[in-house]
């Protein structure tokens, strides 16, 4: 049965996305990150629809519920506890655990790994952000485990960069070289530095691997744009219907709080999505909804399971049923998150399970 509220999920704008952002850098590998479900988009179907060299979880969970469903990409675990029954699962599921924490290598020190096959593994350094990642004194231990055990093999030495969509910023710059000067250390191992951002915007800082996320997903990281920018596709479309539709005179206070008045006589719709879908509970008022090609001022709080809506000024009736479109096509969702105080990460991560996704 279909819901009020829906996600149209167009897999084929994020094979397109993926196609545009490879011709832009085509002697690189790429990792698709697909973590939280593909940014909310559907792991799985993603990982069937696009021919990544690798996919990035943050959690193992998320490479099982692929591998369980047949997927044989190699799947990078990149924000894991990894304890040491952790890196046993890895093992068996084939999956390739970035080590990032002091607590991790020592659980990798320890590993005996149960097959002959190489335990794949990356090595997350530091470069700055000191969110995740070995520091130089944690990467020198890391190389004396990797030579004294010949099953462990290293793919790949992994940073992230803090700010990577403030193109220009010099901190960028001064990751990725306190990264290098790091990554020296492993002669000839492979290197990933580039999220969406860094990829699309400073091409000297890409290394050998990408790491695409929300660009995949049809979204410009940085506040300035270019030729593959402008033309990435919105993945997707969250949808809901007008419920009820009534007149309010001038003076009149419209939801929680009443921190919207009406400021003539008004006509407000209210739509059949509220914070526990996933639309953002601080949106403001005047966040736009895209309702027949027009775009409406989000009017009043959002309530758990419905938001309002000032449709005084629509150029044609509207009427009970009628689809509104909350962020997707026709509504950028970066501009909607802003209005939100958010990014479009979150948006796209916070669509609930009440909300269906629709896969065309
Ligand atoms: C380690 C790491 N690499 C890459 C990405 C992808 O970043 P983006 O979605 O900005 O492309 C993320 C996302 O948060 C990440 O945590």
């Amino acid at each position: 049965m279909q819901t009020l509220s829906w996600a149209d999920i167009d897999l084929s704008a994020i094979a397109y996305n993926f196609d545009i952002i490879k011709q832009s850098s085509p002697n690189q590998k790429t990792i698709a990150v697909i973590k939280a479900n593909g940014y909310g988009h559907g792991a799985l179907e993603i990982a069937k629809t696009i021919k990544a060299d690798a996919f990035g979880v943050a959690r193992i969970h998320e490479a099982k519920l692929l591998r369980d469903k047949g997927i044989q990409t190699p799947i990078i675990v990149m924000s894991e506890l990894l304890a040491e029954d952790q890196l046993t699962e890895c093992e068996q599921l084939r999956l390739e655990p970035v080590i990032h924490s002091a607590f991790a290598l020592n659980n990798l020190k320890h590993f005996r790994p149960r097959t002959n096959r190489p335990f794949r593994c990356w090595l997350k350094v530091d470069s700055g952000m000191h969110r995740l990642g070995l520091n130089s004194e944690q990467l020198d231990t890391a190389k004396c485990v990797f030579e004294a055990h010949p099953n462990l093999h290293l793919v790949g030495l992994i940073t992230h960069l803090a700010s990577a969509e403030k193109i220009g910023d010099p901190k960028n710059t001064m990751q990725a070289n306190a990264f290098k000067q790091l990554a020296a250390k492993f002669e000839g191992v492979d290197i990933s530095i580039a999220n969406s951002a860094a990829t699309l915007f400073h091409p000297d800082l890409r290394g050998e691997w990408l790491r695409l996320g929300i660009s995949l997903y049809g979204i410009n990281p940085a506040h300035q744009s270019n030729t593959v920018t402008e033309n990435l596709k919105p993945a997707m479309t969250v949808r809901s219907r007008i419920i009820d539709i009534k007149d309010i005179p001038q003076g009149d206070r419209v939801g929680y709080n009443g921190i919207w008045q009406a400021t003539r006589s008004s006509r407000i719709a209210i739509i059949g999505i509220g914070y526990a879908d996933g639309y953002p509970r601080h949106a403001k008022n005047g966040t736009p909804v895209l309702i027949n090609g027009e775009r409406f001022p989000l009017s009043g709080r959002v309530s758990m399971d419905m938001i309002s809506v000032d449709i005084t000024d629509a150029s044609k009736p509207l009427k009970v049923g009628d689809v509104a479109t909350l962020w997707g096509e026709g509504l950028d969702a970066e501009e909607v998150a802003q209005s939100c105080g958010t990014i479009a990460y979150e948006l796209f991560t916070s669509a609930g399970q009440r909300v269906t996704k629709i896969y065309r």
